[in-house]
């Protein structure tokens, strides 16, 4: 074929794939078979392998071809992504509609409800009429290009009818889906994700778009983000013009003409949201009238327009199969149910935690019970208690635990606590979850150590104590001879536990398992006495000056040093050159103004410079243009139109001494 014939049949081709893909994917009405859409991608394919001049970035050829990156480059938006507020109840949505009446004069306010999609948001940009961009929230200002994998979603169109747009929605995969990724997964002996979000997330963020291409996401558009200025006057009409312009929005959602109409809504789709076919996990209510945004306003992260009403935890019923303990680092013992599998909040629960005995005695929850089990977002499955209607006969009185279920030493109750502990200071679980502790990123942040590895080199008698760690790579010639174990893992190991050694004192505080002692009462001890052994030689009332050490948490570091096992232990870290001192670096002082954002304006005491460095080494950010993402607006005198946009916004305004007062405050 000639090539102005081939440009000719290529333009007839993709012009046929994309309407057979838009009665596919968004109108779910398929025209053609799939054997005959193939034949024809397979011909453009052929076209463009002859005359690469002819690849587009449109053509729908780019929808199934992969490309491996080495990462996706940082993508800042025009307009930050923000999140909504929440509502858990009737009185929150009432609450929100009330404070939007105020804030508008109206006695009425029209909303539209939509479905809150549980995927990962995107932001779509098009430029001459073609996507250019695709990018995930990231922090809500910068995110990731992910253009080659969005342009694998095959309801996104590639092309549009209007020159511009950014719109933006979610990417989500359907449950049939995740399914089958899931038993492929299985299949290979990899892990599974945990619920379908995970899976998109994971998916999008894939560098190999090929593997996206295989797996089918999808997305629903929701937000059209110039509607107003393009002429729309509701959000109702801003979905509509989105699907006008070829755009998969969700089905499902409805104008409502008050807060009754919208109560309704909700009620309406709770017990449907299983029946969807996708997750969701809520129902986000926006004021259907654009042109009040304005003055309703926002809040630091949120509109004040749009609030998302959240579903309450999902609770199934199951058989209770068994109740067994186990032990945890302080020798604390938590009793755990298997359950006969049940599909819950989109995964299979096959297990869940039942607390402590006294949990289970004071419900009187018996083996072979049916109990109700609840999933709060992604935190571990719990059993709330048994059906007491289907109780079945012959279950026994359920009888706690008296020894370790590791080594078997008789438990004990604490005095005022409800749980039981194995006291043996050298039971190997203890031992073997302190050691995981003591290597977790808030600890000593070693790399490289799982529990897998842990328990391996601990039943081998090389890693029995924190002290043994520092001395791992005299096995080396066992170590890389185990199984997934090579000389190269084995490096990286004994690199990160070299360099744990320079850790500020704090974070040897917190990983050495102190009771009471976690990573906020480890930094405020390490900055107030500065060194291990001035610590070491405090009495109960020295330790209790410090505000927020009290009694309890005094007396447990008083003990913890009294024991001579510990003191040994300490002693031999400190042979083996792990710092003891407390270390004012970047890194113990970066966690303050994590994740916030600071603009500076108008005259200062000092260079601006000056404050930037500041905020910087705290972690914070400092930005030119204040947005609704801005936590602070630091205005010294004269300050001009950033002071007048953050009142706008309602962004907090500080002043230096403020600011003084922010960073010497103890967080
Ligand atoms: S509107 C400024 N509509 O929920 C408007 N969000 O908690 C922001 N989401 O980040 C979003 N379905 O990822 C909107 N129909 C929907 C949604 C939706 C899911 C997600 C979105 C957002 C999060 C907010």
């Amino acid at each position: 074929m000639n090539f102005e014939a081939a440009k000719q049949r290529s333009l007839e081709l993709k012009e046929q794939l994309d309407k057979w893909n838009y009665e596919y994917y968004v109108n779910d009405a398929p025209s053609v078979s799939d054997q005959k859409y193939d034949r024809v991608m397979q011909e453009l394919i052929a076209i463009e392998q002859q005359y690469s001049e002819l690849i587009t970035i449109d053509s729908p050829t780019q929808r199934v071809s992969g490309q491996v990156s080495e990462k996706f480059n940082k993508y800042v938006h025009n307009t930050p992504m923000l999140s909504l507020g929440n509502a858990f109840n009737y009185d929150d949505l009432i609450h929100f509609d009330e404070q939007i009446k105020e804030a508008t004069g109206l006695s009425e306010v029209e909303y539209t409800c939509e479905l809150k999609i549980d995927g990962l948001s995107i932001s779509l940009v098009y430029e001459n009429n073609l996507l250019v961009v695709g990018a995930t929230r990231g922090d809500g200002t910068t995110g990731e290009d992910v253009t080659v994998n969005i342009k694998k979603i095959k309801s996104i169109p590639l092309r549009i009818e209007q020159k511009d747009l950014v719109v933006r929605g979610e990417v989500y995969l359907s449950q049939e889906e995740f399914n089958k990724i899931n038993d492929e997964r299985i299949k290979l002996g990899e892990a599974t994700f945990a619920n379908p979000r995970n899976a998109a997330a994971g998916t999008l963020r894939q560098l190999d778009s090929a593997i996206v291409a295989k797996r089918n996401l999808n997305a629903f558009l929701y937000y059209y983000v110039n509607a107003l200025e393009d002429g729309m006057q509701t959000q109702y009409e801003a979905l509509k013009q989105l699907e006008h312009l070829k755009f998969k929005t969700n089905p499902e959602y409805r104008y409502c003409r008050n807060v009754a109409a919208v109560w309704e809504y909700i009620q309406e789709y709770e017990p449907k949201r299983h029946k969807l076919g996708y997750e969701i996990d809520g129902i986000v209510v926006k004021v259907n009238n654009l042109n009040l945004y304005n003055r309703i306003g926002y809040t630091a992260k949120n509109p004040k327009w749009a609030i998302a009403y959240k579903f309450p935890a999902e609770v199934v019923i199951t058989k209770l199969l068994d109740i067994f303990p186990s032990v945890g680092r302080t020798g604390r013992i938590t009793y755990n149910a298997v359950l006969e599998p049940v599909r819950i909040a989109g995964t299979v629960v096959r297990a869940a935690t039942l607390h402590n005995a006294d949990f289970i005695i004071a419900r009187d929850i018996r083996i072979g019970d049916d109990v109700q089990i609840k999933k709060a977002g992604d935190i571990i499955p719990e059993v709330i208690n048994y059906v007491a209607e289907r109780r079945r006969k012959g279950t026994k009185k359920w009888q706690e635990a008296t020894h370790c279920p590791e080594c078997r030493t008789l438990l004990e109750r604490v005095t005022g606590e409800v749980d039981q502990y194995c006291i043996n200071s050298v039971c190997p679980k203890k031992i073997t979850r302190g050691l995981e502790h003591y290597c977790s990123r808030n600890a000593m942040n070693i790399e490289g150590v799982s529990e897998k590895i842990i328990e391996r080199l601990y039943k081998l008698g090389y890693l029995k104590s924190f002290s043994d760690l520092y001395k791992l790579d005299q096995y080396h010639a066992e170590i890389i001879q185990l199984e997934n174990f090579g000389d190269k893992s084995f490096e990286n190991m004994i690199v990160s536990i070299n360099n744990s050694k320079q850790n500020s004192l704090e974070r040897l505080l917190f990983g050495l398992g102190i009771r009471h002692v976690g990573q906020k009462t480890a930094k405020l001890l390490a900055r107030q006495f500065k060194t291990m052994t001035e610590l070491a030689a405090m009495s109960v009332e020295q330790l209790s000056v410090i505000n927020d050490v009290g009694p309890i948490v005094a007396a447990s570091v008083v003990d913890y040093f009294a024991i001579v096992a510990n003191q040994q232990e300490i002693a031999l870290l400190q042979e083996r050159d792990v710092n003891m001192k407390y270390l004012v670096t970047n890194q113990t002082l970066s966690q303050k103004f994590e994740n916030y954002r600071f603009v500076i304006t108008g005259v200062l005491s000092k260079p601006r410079e000056y404050f930037k460095d500041l905020i910087e080494n705290y972690g914070g950010q400092v930005s030119d243009s204040v947005s609704a993402k801005t936590t602070y607006l630091l205005a010294g005198s004269d300050a001009g139109s950033k002071l007048v946009k953050a009142q706008k916004l309602n962004v907090k305004i500080i002043n230096e001494k403020e600011f003084n007062n922010l960073i010497t405050e103890e967080k």
